[in-house]
């Protein structure tokens, strides 16, 4: 039931699954004509992560919620509700997040559903959760964003093959008390439907259901238009840390930290360059895990709060950019 009065809402804890097996550049050059140098330059990735055949994205989803659970002390029985955001779910039915409720022993009487919105899932999924917990409906959500993307390109492919790789990042959302750590002080998520063709995966849906002939366009495969994406994703990203930063009165000066979505080295720096940020205070950590979609901002905050490089006290803006097209924002006091 909601309450009356609207609370606070925080990320408790954060939690991080990639799969064991890593796929090195060098590796790709010898399943496409690629190359280190030409994947290095283009996307600043050096290695991604893929899952072996027999592990599902509900493995490393309910991985990262362990991990974010445990990070806080709340034991799996206390979740009452789990968000999955993906582009890549086990299976379109059921939902991730009710595999991801099964595998880690949440109630089985807790509330459980998926979120589509590709790159921006699980920002999408972290505004849904602070809705929730500030009104009162739920204690203690589980927002994952979590992506098996390998099974979703066409390793045929060179343009985009290179580009993507597995893991799953989670956030424990709770209530709080305002300046409590963690606390979520604002998220702006968009989309313009329009140009949901860039960057799409048409085959396999009620549109073009499967069959030899899908199956022979490789439309059950993501395809892309690099360049455009490019344009949409930077001017995306940087308008929505604008209107971020205007609305909480807050400068590049008072912020300690731009965690944007990893999708490439160009847009990172282009982005940070745009905003004014200076590099070192960008986090990156596109080179070891590519893009990994939903997943890329809470892993990679998460690498920087484990590795004390986030700080308590410091302001934390994160954006990132998708399909659909989809972009979002979120400004966090760590
Ligand atoms: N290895 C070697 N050569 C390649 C590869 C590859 N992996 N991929 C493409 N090429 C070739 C092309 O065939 C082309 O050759 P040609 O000139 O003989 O025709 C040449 O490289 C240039 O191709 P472009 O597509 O023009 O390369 P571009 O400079 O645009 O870089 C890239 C491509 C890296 C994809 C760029 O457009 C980009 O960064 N776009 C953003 C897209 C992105 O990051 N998407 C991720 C998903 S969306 C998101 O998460 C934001």
């Amino acid at each position: 039931m909601p309450s009356n009065t609207l609370k606070r809402a925080k990320i408790a804890a954060l939690g991080t699954y990639f799969p064991s097996q890593v796929l090195t550049n060098h590796d790709l050059e010898k399943i496409v004509d690629t190359s280190d140098q030409w994947i290095s330059e283009r996307t600043g990735i050096k290695e991604r992560r893929k899952l072996r055949d027999g592990e599902q994205n509900s493995d490393m989803a309910a991985g990262a919620a362990l991990d974010a659970l445990k990070k806080a002390g709340v034991s799996p029985s206390e979740v009452d509700l789990i968000i999955g955001c993906t582009t890549s779910p086990d299976r379109w039915m059921p939902s991730l997040a009710a595999t991801v409720q099964a595998k880690i022993g949440a109630p089985p009487s807790g509330a459980a559903y998926d979120m589509l919105a590709a790159c921006a899932g699980w920002m999408a999924g972290l505004q849904m959760a602070d809705a929730m917990v500030r009104t009162g409906y739920y204690k203690n959500v589980i927002v994952i964003g979590s992506e098996a993307l390998s099974r979703f390109v066409n390793w045929k492919d060179r343009t985009t093959c290179v580009l993507f790789g597995d893991g799953a990042g989670a956030s424990l959302v709770q209530p709080c008390k305002p300046g409590d750590p963690g606390e979520i002080l604002d998220v702006e998520v968009h989309a313009d439907g329009r140009f949901g063709d860039i960057l799409d995966l048409p085959g396999c849906g009620s549109q073009l259901p499967a069959s030899a002939s899908v199956l022979e366009s490789n439309f059950q495969y993501i395809r892309m238009n690099g360049q455009e994406v490019y344009k949409h994703a930077v001017r995306s990203m940087v308008s929505v840390c604008e209107s971020i930063m205007e609305r909480q009165k807050v400068g590049v000066d008072d912020i300690q930290w731009l965690v944007p979505h990893q999708a490439n080295m160009r847009i990172i720096e282009t982005v940070g360059k745009k905003l004014a940020f200076p590099t070192e205070k960008v986090a990156i950590n596109v080179h070891k895990y590519g893009n990994t979609s939903s997943a890329t901002v809470p892993t990679c905050l998460d690498e920087y709060v484990q590795a004390g490089k986030v700080k308590k006290g410091d302001l934390v803006l994160m954006t990132t950019f998708g399909g659909g097209v989809t972009w979002a924002g979120a400004l966090v006091r760590w």
